[in-house]
């Protein structure tokens, strides 16, 4: 971070397939200064998330991203400076974020309400940007109020590594199901399996794909978590039991796809399906469950206090570096929570 000046990477051009250098666009101004009654955050990590991808994108589910403006993220900042009675210098606030050094705020969050300092006695200060923040609170809804698992049922994760995916299936081994999970590769497999407790995995770039998971689901599937689409849901398609539940989470496999008509046409078999297995298909948006977060805070910090849930991060040194790391992310090179790290984490 360059002394009184503030970074931010602006939002350039909407990429076409892959994301390229020249939609991104870095600048540099004065550092801000705070006005009356706000106060200057000071990003220390900024949490990458697939979503930006689709919100790159015209018409999208999620409002779309303003060309010339900073792309924005889940950030843990530090506050510099402040005119705000309730926030001093050194607080730890996590909040959404430019990607960017700095940025102003007048203490209040989206929803109006004030902006909770994060207490770094509750643990790392990166866990809200994954299993105490958003993809956690992500799984915990998909998978327990629109997936509705059930003890003892064969609940099946797609992008298992990844930070909902890792959540959701060891959300669903505390409740009890039987949990295969989804990744690319040895490591990602040995990762689920042997870190995170997922009772198999199966990789989905084996060419025997479908039947291995075919065979790692004798009694079929009951609730599926789709996180990635594509290859994926093809081949837990025909494994769908009756009555299962398929919480649509993210199909992050086809994000960089422009041509959206030359993707095979499922819906006849899917809706011949969904009728014969009486299946239910349910999208989700978790800005609609932000009612529910106070129980999620507090039942997954218990988990994480007992060691019952374990993570993984991948941290990416400088602001600058976020494009790349970005794109990397997309096409399933990094493992784990990818974080940039944007300036100095606070002395503990
Ligand atoms: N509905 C909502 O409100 C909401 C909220 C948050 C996130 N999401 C969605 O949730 C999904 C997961 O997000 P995340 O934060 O966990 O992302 P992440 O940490 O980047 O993980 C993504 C996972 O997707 C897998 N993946 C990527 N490309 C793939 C491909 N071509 N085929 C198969 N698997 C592929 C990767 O598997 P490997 O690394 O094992 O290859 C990776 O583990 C995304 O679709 C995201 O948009 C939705």
């Amino acid at each position: 971070m360059a002394d009184n000046k503030n970074r931010m990477i602006l939002f350039a051009a909407r990429p076409q397939g892959e994301p390229k250098a020249s939609d991104f666009r870095l600048i540099e101004t004065p550092t801000p200064e705070p006005g009356p009654n706000e106060m200057r955050l000071r990003v220390v990590y900024l949490g990458l998330d697939p979503i930006i991808r689709l919100r790159m994108n015209a018409n999208t589910y999620w409002p779309s991203l303003e060309l010339d403006k900073p792309l924005n993220g889940r950030t843990v900042t530090v506050v510099d400076k402040s005119n705000l009675p309730d926030y001093a210098p050194g607080d730890v606030i996590v909040t959404q974020g430019p990607w960017g050094d700095y940025m102003i705020s007048n203490g209040k969050g989206m929803d109006g309400k004030p902006l909770p300092k994060f207490d770094p006695a509750r643990g790392s200060i990166t866990a809200p940007l994954h299993v105490l923040g958003i993809t956690g609170f992500t799984a915990y809804i998909g998978l327990l109020e629109i997936g509705q698992a059930k003890e003892g049922e064969t609940v099946v994760i797609s992008g298992a590594s990844g930070a909902v995916g890792s959540m959701a299936g060891q959300i669903a081994k505390i409740k009890g199901c039987r949990v295969v999970g989804i990744a690319g590769g040895d490591a990602k497999c040995a990762f689920i399996k042997n870190e995170l407790g997922f009772d198999v995995a199966v990789d989905y770039k084996r060419p025997d794909f479908a039947d291995a998971l075919k065979a790692a689901c004798p009694k079929g599937v009951d609730v599926y978590f789709e996180n990635v689409g594509g290859a994926v849901f093809d081949a837990v398609f025909p494994l769908l039991n009756l009555h299962a539940r398929v919480p649509v989470c993210g199909t992050v496999s086809e994000y960089n796809v422009t041509d959206r008509e030359a993707i095979a046409d499922k819906m006849p078999a899917l809706l011949l399906a969904t009728l014969g297995k009486r299946l239910t298909i349910k999208g989700f948006v978790i800005s609609d469950h932000f009612a529910r977060m106070p129980d999620f805070q507090r039942e997954a910090g218990g988990w994480l206090r007992e060691g019952k849930i374990k993570y993984k991060e991948e941290f990416v040194e400088g602001l600058e570096n976020a494009p790349k790391a970005f794109n990397a992310m997309l096409k399933a090179e990094t493992f784990g929570k990818v974080i940039v790290k944007v300036s100095e984490a606070p002395k503990r």
